[in-house]
């Protein structure tokens, strides 16, 4: 791979002028009638490897097509990319750092170098104080002020210091040890605060302040709001230490907030937020799950780590979907992708993926800092099925957008209640099947008339019941959510999202855009509550200053 500094233009690569060409002798391309033609599709695009099964059948895409995908990994030096992810090269350009979050879960043994030190024992010594600290809150051992054993644990913090961590213990509820409940905070909306309080008692909850910077403005105002709530839940401020740790590589500032040295979990510069759930900022999810079961999360991702290193390209689960999501977003104006998780456990999934994939891949500037050339990151969006067939299934079946989807579906259930789970399942399989099949138009008056209706009613309704079809999706089959597959599957959308960017020549792990919006909340925030006038603002800024002003006014 070239230096990250000196991005090529994707667009230029022979690959590309390809699979241009391709895509317009695919102008026609029948789903259908691929499927008809090819009584082996499934077998021909579909994977089964780290407890995952891939079919990538229901794709608009030909053997050829694959091929051309695939050369365009390899004329973008992807190979050398993976190889650079893994060996610690400042991938993190604009930052100059690396992006070693695969380092978290590598064994013991194993040696990364940062700056020329094996990171790997720092980071087995955290996960072993993780585990201490595990062993004590689950044993009892852990005491409060009034020295009772910790019947809560709130992690305090947003974005990659929550949504990761608050993904993997909604999917692991099955594995969740139920003596300790854990609980979420992260928005500064004081109603977040009000009704997670009501839950807590002051003297057997232990609050986890989860902020890499430790400077974010609603993980700071919450930790606050928690410590004053303690205190006037008549929480002892001397015994305050048994009641908030923090997780953060910014040790000076927890401190300052008045959280012990020996309490604070550290955390490093070369684990980018959304990729840190794997560190210290997953105690609350070890809280929760356990600490084996935690461990057996990061050999999962390990698994796909490596399955990601060494599968050749044709037969990567992360490189095939990370080239089907640039062959819709580059070459068939597809500006967002649906995951669909078919699992209660699952459903905040797309949470998370929402931040992993448009927090890295929303940019607009190569690593050089040059314009890209070409779309970038999509839209990621959808939900849990089946509520999202009741919900804005319509648009993705008739719809004018195309709209890639990701099916997640467990092939078990941890709670067999009747047939639900069959039904579940075939309701995943028949959304998938329909996005591809449609209904022609003599299918919907075929169908009308079988239903009766006179002709002129078959006329008139037959065109609103005719569905596209052709519309690409994939299927992601896990036996059951467990630790270990939980584990693959969140690492395969990590490194989907990686090889991505790779290809597009962007930078994953920075997140620049986020600041603007800090910077100018500064000035509003002052506005909204200072004397000083706010004719610095905008009219619209100005307007809204005003009318909140004039509500407030005593
Ligand atoms: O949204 C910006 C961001 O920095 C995310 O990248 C990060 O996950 C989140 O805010 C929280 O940051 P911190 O863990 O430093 O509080």
């Amino acid at each position: 791979m070239s230096h990250p500094q000196s991005s090529p233009d994707v667009t230029r690569l022979p690959g590309w002028q390809a699979l241009a060409a391709h895509r317009e002798q695919l102008s026609e391309f029948s789903l259908r009638q691929a499927f008809a033609d090819n009584p082996q599709r499934f077998a021909q695009f579909s994977l089964d490897d780290c407890g995952l099964l891939l079919d990538y059948s229901k794709n608009l895409i030909t053997c050829e097509t694959r091929d051309l995908l695939v050369r365009l990994a390899r004329e973008c030096g992807l190979a050398e990319a993976i190889d650079a992810l893994f060996d610690g090269a400042p991938l993190n350009g604009s930052e100059r750092r690396p992006a070693l979050h695969t380092a978290l879960r590598r064994p013991l043994g194993d040696r990364v170098l940062v700056d020329g030190r094996d990171v790997m024992p720092e980071v087995h010594r955290v996960l072993h104080r993780m585990t201490e600290l595990v062993g004590k809150v689950h044993n009892g051992l852990w005491r409060g002020y009034s020295e009772k054993p910790i019947t809560d644990v709130v992690n305090i913090g947003i974005g990659g210091s929550f949504l990761g961590p608050q993904l993997v213990s909604e999917a692991l509820l099955p594995f969740a040890q139920r003596g300790v409940r854990c609980h979420y905070l992260a928005n500064i909306d004081g109603s977040s605060f009000h009704e997670l309080a009501a839950k807590l008692r002051a003297e057997t909850t232990l609050f986890i302040v989860s902020s890499k910077t430790f400077n974010t403005l609603e993980t700071l105002k919450n930790a606050e709001a928690a410590r004053g709530w303690y205190l006037a839940q008549g929480g002892s401020a001397a015994e305050l230490h048994r009641h908030f740790m923090a997780v953060s590589s910014n040790t000076g500032a927890a401190m300052a907030f008045g959280i012990r040295e020996e309490n604070i979990l550290p955390m490093w510069d070369w684990v980018g937020g959304r990729y840190s759930l794997w560190s210290a900022i997953g105690l609350p999810i070890a809280m929760s799950i356990g600490i084996s079961n935690f461990k057996e999360l990061l050999s999962g991702a390990y698994r796909m780590d490596q399955h990601f290193q060494s599968a050749p390209f044709e037969r990567n689960m992360p490189v095939l979907l990370a080239l089907l999501g640039i062959w819709y977003g580059n070459f068939w104006g597809a500006q967002s992708q649906a995951i669909l998780p078919y699992d209660h456990y699952l459903r905040n999934i797309t949470k998370h993926l929402q931040q992993l994939d448009m927090e890295s891949n929303g940019k607009h500037v190569l690593q050089d800092g040059r314009p890209v050339p070409c779309a970038t990151g999509p839209v990621i969006w959808g939900g849990v099925g089946c509520n999202g067939q009741h919900a804005y299934h319509q648009l993705l079946h008739q719809g004018t957008a195309l709209i890639p989807a990701d099916f997640i579906v467990p092939v078990s259930s941890y709670n067999p209640v009747a047939d639900h789970h069959q039904w579940l399942f075939a309701n995943c399989l028949s959304q998938s099947q329909a996005l591809m099949l449609g209904k022609r138009l003599e299918e919907a008056q075929a169908e009308l008339r079988g239903q009766g209706l006179d002709e002129d009613e078959v006329q008139r309704l037959a065109p609103h019941k005719v569905i596209p079809g052709n519309r690409p999706s994939n299927t992601l089959v896990l036996e059951r959510v467990s630790p270990r597959r939980l584990g693959a599957l969140i690492a395969l959308y990590e490194h989907k999202v990686f090889a991505q960017s790779a290809i597009w020549g962007i930078n994953a792990f920075d997140q620049w855009g986020v600041e603007l919006g800090k910077q100018l909340g500064q000035g509003v925030y002052s506005r909204l509550v200072g004397s000083e006038s706010s004719t610095a603002e905008d009219a619209s800024t100005q307007g809204l200053i005003e009318f909140f002003r004039g509500r407030h006014r005593g």
